[in-house]
């Protein structure tokens, strides 16, 4: 696969690594062409330095590693190159005291997709730390951690799945992008436990078999004794 990546920080470095290692070809765009530079020098192989520009214009996928509220911009800038591509999306909308910016309004991936309609965002990668992106692979308690993907065109999130796997994790279907400010609440939940409460967010949810009840048939029905 042709991955371009939109910034030079944690995340491109945490992720383009496992990219890097499972033969895709990686260009690191950065407003900084040195870091840059320097990112690609430490991913080796095959990744190679760009602009932002060159990123866009370079990847099959593109992975936004960018902060929130600089991600449209940048994207609305590069909508023309990115049209048709797939557009990943790990921002978080956190702010202090652990709140959701995005709370009365469009999520951070429909504002990725607002800026440029002819992308197919997905949703994907923003629910743990960079370190956890890190690890090779990230498995815990010898099980692959999971990976909520969420977006509306199959063929993106076909490409999005395979790069999960390439990262050792799991991915499992969140729903279209509508759903996406849902991992993003959940996103600013954990970090509120982790780093506020010291908690272990693990804990909250009950094994799948004591989850929703007895199964029924119709899952609307299952669904229904949780409103
Ligand atoms: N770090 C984590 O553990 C983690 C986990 C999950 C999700 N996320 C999300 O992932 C995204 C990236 O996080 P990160 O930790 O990789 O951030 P980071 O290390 O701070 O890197 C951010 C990148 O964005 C670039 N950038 C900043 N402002 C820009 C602008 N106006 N125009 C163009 N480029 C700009 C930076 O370039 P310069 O270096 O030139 O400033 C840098 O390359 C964030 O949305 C964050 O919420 C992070």
């Amino acid at each position: 696969m042709r991955i371009g990546v939109l910034g030079t920080g944690n995340m491109a470095n945490a992720l383009a690594t496992h990219w890097v290692r499972a033969g895709h070809d990686v260009l690191v765009g950065g407003r900084d062409v040195r870091k840059a530079e320097r990112l690609a020098t430490r991913l080796g192989s095959s990744a190679k330095p760009a602009s932002l520009r060159g990123a866009a214009e370079f990847g099959q996928v593109v992975l936004a590693a960018l902060p929130f509220g600089v991600g449209s911009s940048v994207v609305r800038e590069l909508r023309a190159v990115l049209d048709g591509k797939v557009l990943i999306d790990c921002s978080n909308p956190v702010g202090t005291g652990f709140l959701l910016l995005t709370q009365s309004g469009l999520s951070a991936a429909q504002q990725l997709a607002a800026a440029a309609p002819g992308t197919h965002v997905v949703k994907a990668f923003n629910l743990c730390h960079e370190d956890v992106w890190r690890m090779t692979p990230p498995v815990f308690d010898e099980r692959p951690l999971a990976v909520p993907v969420c977006g509306d065109d199959a063929a993106a999130l076909a490409l999005v799945h395979q790069l999960v796997r390439d990262v050792g994790c799991e991915p499992l279907a969140g729903g279209g992008l509508e759903r996406a400010g849902l991992l993003e609440a959940t996103a600013a939940l954990f970090i509120g436990l982790w780093v506020g409460e010291g908690a272990d967010a693990q804990a909250i949810a009950p094994p799948l078999a004591y989850a929703a009840g007895p199964r029924r048939e119709d899952p609307e029905e299952t669904a229904r004794a949780f409103r």
